[in-house]
């Protein structure tokens, strides 16, 4: 083909004509999302190509990785996002085109790219092409047409499954739902030429979406969806929304189905929701990147694993390497402890297959994936190994000493320590720029949380391997500094000290679960205290005593329940009971007796609490402590740490994370709350340079 001559239509589309073809090109990186320029840049082409006599059809293409990644999120909520034209406009012009117009699909064409090909006449597309309409996951609903063109094309129930379950298709996929007209073999652009010279030679355009054959009445369909969706679901206000506007189109007027579908819209985007689905949705994009480091600094390839431990965490690590197909050895002390390990591994994939996740031969190619050994000499090849083993300073040195001894030059030595000091660790080795922490959450397998715990020596290089592995797994990776508990373990500290002082003050933990889980944490501080197990705590707290503040107060209440051999759901108590088998947290007498032992002793005299203050005081204490990791650069950025507890540890999503909620409630009241509280109760709330300098 000619390489055609392209002329600017605006900053971000440009023009183009090919015999008698005319072309418009997106090329607004990175995503080619639908800012202010290319609305107006499409508008102007079509325009032009429809006052031209000699044009026949257009192609509407994207340049670069993809078609579109839809509308320009950054732009939301600033005049940008509504300048005119809007994406409706844009739409209306095409349908309203003599010409046929087509849209060329590769790469990804989501969210307002998908409604803007929606729009068009006809859609040809790769076969890699991937096409959605995500916008459920930002809290948002398709905002340019969406739910109204999506059901007269593909069918109500089809449609609405799509856009709330925001999934995805590829190109053969696509063409068998109807949603484009051809996939496209060999070079996209001169394949969707030759189609638009087919339907030019046909001499008429079709419409299919405003063809109303799908509109069948659908009551029974909406109320079936509706009553599967989960109620507590980040994005339930947006699923809902995009619901009753995929009803809408069912009543058939499809101009007041789109008024309808954007004032859904604008209520969804200037909603708190929303805006902390994007802020996070920023943030997790925002935390790969390491801040300094030098441009020539290169991630290197990890081929082989070896993991050290098959307990509880060795054994998650060990499925989330294999389930993305790396080889993984898994080492322990003898074979019993190893087949306990794999038999936890097979009960896992069953369980997954069970839920119909998994084929059997999904879960052959996994296992095959696990070798296993009782020897350490076994990890000398691997590329990367991971230590797993008891919570124990001095087992963890003699690991990475015989890691030391056995490992190749170069690979990465790493701990999945929860708390203990990486560079204590990385000390008994003599490679110490090869030592960092990767601290996994459990389930290992499952959570997307991985903390990536840079030594003072940990090298720049294992630093950037260690990042760009954990997304080949599928992980969010975090990168943190050493301290007791790193960023999230840490912030948990003085969250339990006030979960335990409001117990002591007049809480039950019924009382202070039910609060946190309604404020819409997923789980409430004391039932998850029980599931992590009460003595793992209690063996940190014995271990910092020597270092604790006299002058402060300090709740006996975790220590107690210890004491009394409760270590939570694994021993069937602890700030609740469970009966045999079951997880379920029932209110127990004899913890009540523990704190109002505890409270007499320390004199404080109980009153009623309220969930406001409860709420409140838990939050205030995550918020200020975090505002000390920053100030210590234990956090690379405020958003690091809002992606560390939304993935971690529960945190509402659509909160946003602990520091953008403190940005919502204003950090002028967090900051008086908190002097507030620190004249009620000291030390525990001094605050850090880094709160003070947020409220100026
Ligand atoms: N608007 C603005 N910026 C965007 C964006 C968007 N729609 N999508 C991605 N970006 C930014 C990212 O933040 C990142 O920025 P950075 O380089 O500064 O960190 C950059 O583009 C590249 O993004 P990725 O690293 O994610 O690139 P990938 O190639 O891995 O993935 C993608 C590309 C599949 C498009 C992915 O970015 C994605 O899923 N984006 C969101 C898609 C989406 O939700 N679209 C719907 C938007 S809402 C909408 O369209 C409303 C409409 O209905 C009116
Ligand atoms: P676990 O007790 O379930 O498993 C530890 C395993 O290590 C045991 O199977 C033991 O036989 C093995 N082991 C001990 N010494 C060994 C050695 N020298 N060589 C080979 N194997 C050895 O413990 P868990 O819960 O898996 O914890 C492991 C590590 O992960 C700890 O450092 C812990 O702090 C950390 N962690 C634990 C989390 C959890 O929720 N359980 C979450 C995040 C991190």
């Amino acid at each position: 083909m000619i390489q055609p001559v392209f002329q600017p239509c605006s900053d971000t589309v440009s023009y183009a004509q090919v015999e008698h073809i005319a072309m418009l090109r997106i090329d607004n990186p990175p995503v080619n999302g639908l800012g202010d320029t290319v609305r107006a840049g499409l508008y102007q082409g079509v325009e032009r190509a429809q006052s031209d006599s000699s044009i026949k059809a257009i192609v509407i293409f994207g340049s670069g990785k993809m078609f579109s990644g839809g509308a320009d999120i950054r732009q939301f909520n600033t005049p940008k996002a509504n300048a005119k034209p809007m994406l409706r406009q844009v739409i209306r012009k095409i349908t309203e085109m003599t010409k046929p117009v087509i849209a060329a699909i590769h790469g990804t064409a989501l969210g307002g790219g998908l409604e803007l090909a929606l729009g068009c006449h006809y859609r040809v597309a790769t076969d890699e092409a991937k096409l959605g309409l995500p916008e459920v996951n930002l809290g948002l609903l398709p905002g340019g047409g969406g739910t109204q063109r999506l059901p007269r094309l593909i069918g109500v129930e089809a449609a609405a499954k799509m856009i709330l379950n925001a999934s995805v298709v590829k190109g053969q996929r696509a063409l068998d739902l109807g949603l484009i007209d051809a996939v496209i073999k060999g070079d996209l652009i001169d394949g969707a030429i030759d189609f638009a010279k087919g339907i030019v030679a046909k001499g008429e355009i079709t419409h299919p979406v405003i063809d109303q054959r799908h509109l069948v009445r659908s009551e029974s369909t909406i109320a079936a969806i509706r009553g599967s969706l989960n109620k507590k679901a980040r994005n339930a206000r947006a699923q809902s929304a995009a619901l009753d506007c995929v009803a809408y189109a069912g009543q058939g007027d499809i101009e007041a189905g789109l008024d309808y579908e954007r004032s859904r819209f604008e209520e969804l985007v200037s909603g708190p929701e929303s805006k902390s689905l994007r802020h996070i949705f920023f943030a997790e994009k925002q935390a790969l990147k390491v801040d300094n480091l030098p441009p020539e600094v290169q991630a290197s390839d990890i081929r082989s694993v070896g993991i050290i431990g098959a307990g509880t965490m060795g054994s998650g690590i060990a499925m989330a390497f294999a389930n993305a197909g790396f080889t993984v050895t898994l080492c322990e002390l003898n074979q019993a402890a190893l087949d306990r390990g794999m038999a936890a591994i097979h009960k896992n994939y069953d369980i997954t297959a069970a839920k119909g996740k998994l084929t059997q031969q999904d879960i052959q190619k996994r296992l095959d994936c696990i070798k296993t050994s009782t020897d350490m000499e076994a990890l000398s090849g691997a590329d990367l190994v991971i230590e797993a083993v008891f919570e124990d300073m001095a087992v963890k040195k003699s690991v990475f000493t015989e890691l030391d001894r056995v490992c190749k030059q170069g690979a990465i030595l790493a701990s999945n320590t929860s708390r203990l000091d990486v560079n204590e660790i990385a000390a008994v080795t003599r490679r110490p720029q090869d030592v960092i922490g990767l601290h996994f959450f459990s389930p290992a397998n499952v959570m997307k949380l991985l903390e990536v715990v840079r030594g003072d020596k940990t090298s720049n290089e294992v630093i950037a391997t260690c990042m760009s592995m954990a997304q080949k797994i599928g992980k969010t990776p975090v990168l943190v500094g050493v301290c007791e508990g790193f960023v999230g373990n840490r912030m948990l500290t003085p969250y339990w000290r006030e979960a335990w002082f409001l117990l002591e003050e007049g809480a039950s933990p019924q009382q202070i679960d039910s609060a946190l889980t309604r404020f819409g944490m997923a789980m409430g501080p004391l039932a998850m205290a029980d599931l992590a197990g009460l003595d793992i705590n209690w063996a940190t707290r014995k271990r910092l005593a020597p270092t604790r503040r006299a002058d402060l107060r300090y709740s006996k209440v975790a220590d107690r329940i210890c004491e009394a051999g409760r270590f939570g759901q694994k021993t069937g108590a602890g700030f609740y009971k469970y009966e045999q088998g079951s997880r379920t947290p029932q209110p127990d007498p004899a913890v009540d007796d523990i704190i109002r032992a505890c409270a007499n002793e320390a004199g404080i005299a109980r009153r009623s609490i309220s969930d406001d203050e409860i709420v409140e005081r838990c939050m205030l204490a995550l918020i200020n402590e975090a505002c000390w990791i920053l100030q210590e650069g234990i956090a690379q950025r405020a958003s690091d740490i809002d992606v560390v507890y939304v993935n971690g540890y529960g945190f509402p999503a659509w909160r946003g994370g602990p520091l953008f909620y403190a940005e919502t409630i204003g950090w002028g009241v967090v900051l008086d709350k908190i002097k507030q509280l620190e004249r009620a109760q000291g030390g525990h709330w001094t605050v850090s340079r880094d709160l003070t300098s947020r409220v100026n």
